[in-house]
């Protein structure tokens, strides 16, 4: 199942910034507000690779190729996943005020939360959704959805995909010592 393969590579990628937020939050719950270029660019990382990229992916391909399917036509999944992409948002837009108030109790808060909710949707989709999926669409589905995924990266401004990993190797060596 070649469109569920593309997604889950793409959550390894957004876990690795999830790590690092969770790094940042014991850093501000210790009082130690982390600095805040390294946070600009982690949220740029979130909503550049996260949101636009991968949820849009998800939002755009494979999420109205299963309303026609059982997964769809009960609604209860896809209309969780929605959900939780748009809470995420929200917390994105949080951890940004509380970055610009400078409080660490709001900032260990929001980063918390985030890493919270978007390491469980991944964990939902990959055991759960991704799951439905492979049982639900055909090889030939399977397939288009693919090449529709394919048409998704190559939109992407030339360079932007390494530029956002560097990134988030470049904080992983900082706040973990190490890259996943
Ligand atoms: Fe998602
Ligand atoms: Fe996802």
């Amino acid at each position: 199942m070649r469109c569920t393969a593309h997604l889950i590579q793409e959550h390894r990628i957004i876990l690795r910034a999830v790590f690092v937020l969770f790094a940042m939050a014991d850093r501000a719950k210790e009082g130690a507000m982390p600095d805040a270029n390294d946070v600009e660019s982690l949220l740029n990382f979130f909503r550049r690779f996260g949101d636009e990229h991968h949820q849009g992916k998800e939002e755009t391909v494979l999420f109205p190729a299963l309303r026609n399917t059982d997964v769809g036509k009960t609604n209860g999944p896809l209309r969780q996943m929605m959900f939780e992409h748009d809470q995420e948002r929200s917390l994105i837009e949080g951890l940004e005020n509380a970055l610009h108030t400078k409080h660490p109790d709001d900032f260990a808060y929001y980063s918390r939360r985030l890493a919270d909710v978007l390491s469980n949707h991944i964990y939902k989709e990959d055991n759960i959704l991704f799951d439905l999926v492979e049982k639900t669409i055909t090889r030939e589905d399977d397939g288009r959805l693919e090449l529709d995924m394919e048409k998704v990266d190559r939109s992407m401004a030339p360079g932007l995909h390494d530029e956002l990993v560097r990134d988030v190797t470049r904080l992983e060596w900082k706040y973990i010592g190490k890259v996943a």
